[in-house]
């Protein structure tokens, strides 16, 4: 495990492998363990790089969470890691709106973008306002009240119980002040709809077919926008398909890299 001191804060990050430069965002609240499945697998000719976001897992500086920055430590951790080849950006849910921010400001650093899970649009003004209230009760009641209240949505019908208590765990060690402060991020993040229509890069859609939080609906409308994109619904999963289905969801993210490579 690694830290880098990204604009004054501590932020951790694991690199393993070598070769074509992958980011892997996480959602809320998650970590970068989300991806902990997809290493063994892809190792062996990329180079992944997993940050925990700012806030959340065991990364500090909650202060200066928002969508833009979170997008800028992407960029600042590949530069503290002398990545200069442009990289592939892989992004679940809150990951993916991340995503579409690195890409407003550092579309340049993108070969490819793969958005598993996520939704192009903002919050609607009343969903907006719920995260608002919801971040103030985090903040007087503990992460627990945000992480009961996603359980019920997270995993799909098949996800085992154990699967889930490791989550529940795991989501319930992020600090207060950070996942507040990424409930405000989400809030007041822009819509990212008129950015579909400006990706130029290859990018792969794919989305468990129970994934109720972002529901492949919403995937097929972001693939029909997008104009070099490929659509996957993976069959058996909610919103945690890199755990929920791991080995599908690494053999569509392998196949969507080998494209990549052979047509650079
Ligand atoms: C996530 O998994 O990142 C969240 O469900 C995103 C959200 O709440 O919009």
């Amino acid at each position: 495990m690694s830290y880098a001191t990204i604009a004054g804060d501590r932020i951790r990050y694991e690199v393993h492998g070598d070769g074509t430069p992958v980011v892997f965002l996480h959602g809320f609240p998650l970590s970068g363990r989300l991806w902990r499945h997809c290493i063994e697998p892809l190792r062996k000719r990329r180079r992944l790089i997993i940050p925990d976001v700012r806030g959340l897992g065991e990364s500090a500086g909650h202060a200066f969470a928002t969508m833009s920055r979170y997008a800028d430590d992407v960029a600042d951790l590949l530069n503290a890691l002398g990545e200069t080849e442009p990289v592939v950006v892989v992004g679940l849910s809150m990951g993916g709106y991340i995503a579409f921010e690195f890409m407003r400001r550092h579309a340049d650093r993108v070969r490819g973008l793969v958005l598993a899970d996520t939704r192009a649009n903002a919050d609607p003004p009343q969903k907006a306002e719920e995260r608002r209230q919801q971040a103030a009760r985090v903040m007087a009641e503990g992460t627990r009240v945000v992480v009961d209240a996603m359980m019920p949505a997270l995993f799909g019908p098949a996800a085992s119980e154990s699967l889930k208590e490791e989550w529940r765990g795991i989501m319930n060690a992020s600090p207060p002040e950070g996942v507040a402060a990424a409930l405000k991020a989400m809030a007041d993040r822009p819509d990212s709809t008129p950015t579909l229509a400006t990706i130029r890069v290859p990018t792969l859609v794919i989305v468990g077919d129970q994934d109720t939080l972002t529901p492949p609906e919403v995937s097929r409308a972001m693939h029909q926008a997008l104009p070099d994109s490929t659509l996957i619904i993976v069959p058996g999963s909610g919103h945690m398909l890199p755990v929920e289905k791991p080995q599908e969801f690494n053999h569509h993210l392998a196949a969507f890299l080998d494209r990549l490579r052979q047509s650079d």
